[in-house]
């Protein structure tokens, strides 16, 4: 079975006779291996795993050579009889606490002792952009990364941002810029998951939105209002000369007439229409 020790030895600062505490994290579900890091064990009888509630994980005997597991660990628990090592499977949170190793025989001699912590994997950081400008030349954003009560501001300018870091209790977020992206970086002892952003996209993107003003998009909005509008004007002309000439009882000549402005007035809106569209 392969053993996935995510797990980090920081050394000991409490001395409990002649072994040291030892902690170590185990991520939830995980495997953990607990050796007894020592070359030359004393004489022993009996040699035990014990956990802080006093139960006695595995007890090896060394005449007999026989292992005996705790009722409550025999399905999950993998003791090594050369080497005296404990593994321990599927480790839950409730399964964090303090391990120690210890012989018995005409001395008691405490071997050395595992703190242990189960922890969950850490939550993903969320890198947001708060806000943003840039112009041909330059690129300046600021931006937020968040994680579990974990925050950082920073902002990316002239092409680099300042690395920054926060930790709270065994969790660090870590914010940095490569060339090419915003990193964030949410990590405990055993994970660590990253959130980014990419550079080029981000500021191109900002140039692109810059650009929209005179983009084809907006004139064709602008091109269509300004013939709408002439339509209008259009139609209002239309029906002030035809009641114009049906006011003109003379005869057809002023009829004609009436006529002939119109479709000069037609021409003439057309024609400007047609100037307004091509200057949009
Ligand atoms: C520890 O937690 C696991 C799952 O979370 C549960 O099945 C088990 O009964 C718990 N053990 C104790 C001693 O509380
Ligand atoms: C064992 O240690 C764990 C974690 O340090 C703690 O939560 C638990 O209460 C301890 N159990 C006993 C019996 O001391
Ligand atoms: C910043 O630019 C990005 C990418 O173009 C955009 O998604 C975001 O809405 C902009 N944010 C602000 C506050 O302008
Ligand atoms: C970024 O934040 C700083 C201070 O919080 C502010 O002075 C600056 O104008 C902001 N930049 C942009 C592009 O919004
Ligand atoms: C980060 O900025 C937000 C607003 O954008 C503000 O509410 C928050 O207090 C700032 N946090 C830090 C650590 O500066
Ligand atoms: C994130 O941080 C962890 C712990 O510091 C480190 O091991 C890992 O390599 C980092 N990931 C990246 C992409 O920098
Ligand atoms: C960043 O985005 C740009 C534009 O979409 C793309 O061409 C480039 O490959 C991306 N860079 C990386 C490193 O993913």
């Amino acid at each position: 079975m392969e053993l996935r020790l995510l797990l980090t030895l920081v050394l000991s600062t409490h001395i409990t006779g002649f072994s040291a505490e030892i902690s170590v994290f185990v991520q939830t579900g995980d495997s953990v291996q607990l050796d007894i890091q020592t070359q030359q064990l004393p004489e022993f009888d009996l040699l035990a795993w014990t956990n802080n509630k006093s139960e006695a994980i595995v007890r090896y005997n060394s005449d007999s050579k026989r292992v005996r597991p705790h009722d409550s660990y025999k399905d999950r628990v993998v003791f090594n009889d050369k080497t005296f090592s404990l593994t321990l499977k599927n480790m839950q949170k409730n399964d964090s606490g303090l391990y120690t190793a210890r012989t018995t025989g005409l001395i008691t001699t405490d071997l050395v002792s595992y703190r242990v912590s189960v922890i969950d994997s850490v939550k993903a950081p969320v890198l947001t952009v708060n806000s943003n400008w840039s112009s041909s030349d330059s690129c300046t954003v600021n931006f937020t990364c968040r994680a579990h009560e974990l925050m950082i501001n920073s902002s990316y300018q002239n092409n680099r941002c300042s690395p920054q870091e926060v930790t709270s209790h065994i969790n660090t977020l870590i914010l940095d810029c490569s060339k090419k992206y915003i990193i964030c970086n949410h990590s405990n002892p055993v994970s660590w998951k990253q959130d980014r952003i990419n550079i080029t996209q981000l500021c191109e993107d900002k140039d692109k939105n810059l650009k929209s003003i005179h983009s084809p998009t907006l004139g064709k909005a602008f091109g269509s209002l300004c013939i709408v509008l002439i339509f209008f004007i259009l139609i209002v002309l239309y029906f002030k000369c035809k009641k114009g000439s049906q006011e003109e009882v003379e005869g057809n000549t002023v009829y004609a007439q009436v006529e002939v402005s119109f479709k000069l007035l037609f021409i003439i809106s057309l024609q400007t229409s047609l100037i307004c569209c091509h200057v949009v």
